[in-house]
């Protein structure tokens, strides 16, 4: 009886998303690349869209599926673009499953909102909100008609729940992002399409390495000198682990949640804690 638990779970597990199409922006590096080779080994067929062609050649190259994982180039911010994925997925691999509407920049740092440029503002909102937009408007075109349910999904961001950490153009676009998957999910549902986001704390993908413009173990030793969590690196691995819990029929009844993927960081306010210990701390004490 065991056994035939133990093989049966090994099968689910080993293939949780056999049979489906996804599309992955953003999919050549970082949180997207990790997914992408992620759902092909569970047995999906994946477009990775994205801008960096030769990176996305190279990934489509290092996963080794030519007949299940194809690299398109989609600017998420180009209708057209947005369209052509869809329509690639559809026509390739005969429908689409999960849209992984993941593509964002960081933007400019700018903290203080007098000096904020506008330009910067927009660009973000563009990549992060509008491309999510495109992504969710073309994946229920072709979702809808084929009533075969379907699942989009959106990577927010921590800052979607944790305010001033970051500039306030991403800050705002992820709350954004949050809302557009809430209301998506209440017109969807009705076509049995879930609609969920991740919101990823920190983690040292080129997006966050190449903003702070530090090496990989800088960013990571000032992720876990200030997690929550202890004794765990943050990495691509964990927002990929969530990304196909929600992609896969273990998920079947979850729709219009904000996955916050962060070890509990902000569950908690560490400021007082941290002020009470220095002032209580042995040093401080005569
Ligand atoms: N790394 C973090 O700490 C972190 C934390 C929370 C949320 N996020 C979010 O995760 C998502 C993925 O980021 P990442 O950390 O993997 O970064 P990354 O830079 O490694 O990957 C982002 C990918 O998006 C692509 N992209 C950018 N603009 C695009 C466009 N207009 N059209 C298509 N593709 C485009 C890039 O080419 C890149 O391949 C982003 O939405 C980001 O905001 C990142």
């Amino acid at each position: 009886m065991f056994q035939i638990i133990n093989h049966t779970c090994s099968k689910i597990h080993s293939h949780r998303l056999e049979g489906k199409v996804a599309i992955i922006t953003g999919g050549a590096s970082g949180f997207g690349e990790t997914t992408a080779a992620l759902f092909a080994r569970h047995g999906a067929k994946v477009v990775i869209a994205d801008v960096q062609d030769d990176r996305g050649h190279a990934l489509c190259g290092r996963i080794g599926l030519p007949e299940k994982v194809t690299y398109v180039h989609c600017d998420v911010t180009r209708d057209d673009d947005v369209r052509s994925a869809v329509d690639l997925a559809v026509s390739k691999y005969g429908g689409l499953d999960i849209m992984f509407n993941n593509a964002g920049i960081p933007g400019n740092l700018d903290f203080a909102i007098a000096d904020a440029d506008g330009d910067n503002f927009k660009r973000v909102f563009d990549v992060n909100v509008y491309g999510a937009f495109l992504g969710a408007k073309h994946a229920a075109r072709a979702m809808i008609p084929a009533r075969r349910g379907g699942v989009i999904l959106f990577t927010a961001s921590v800052a979607s729940v944790v305010a001033g950490e970051s500039p306030h153009s991403y800050a705002a676009s992820k709350h954004a992002v949050v809302g557009l998957m809430k209301n998506l999910c209440v017109e969807l549902g009705k076509h049995g399409i879930r609609v969920n986001a991740i919101s990823p704390c920190a983690v040292a993908t080129p997006l966050l390495t190449g903003t702070m413009g530090v090496g990989k173990e800088v960013v990571e030793d000032i992720i876990c000198a200030s997690a929550n969590l202890k004794g765990v690196v943050p990495t691509a691995d964990d927002v990929a682990e969530a990304a196909l819990y929600l992609g896969s029929d273990e998920s079947k009844f979850v729709s219009g949640l904000n996955l916050v993927v962060d070890g509990g960081y902000s569950t908690t306010n560490q400021s007082y804690t941290r002020v009470i210990n220095t002032v209580f701390s042995p040093k401080s004490v005569p």
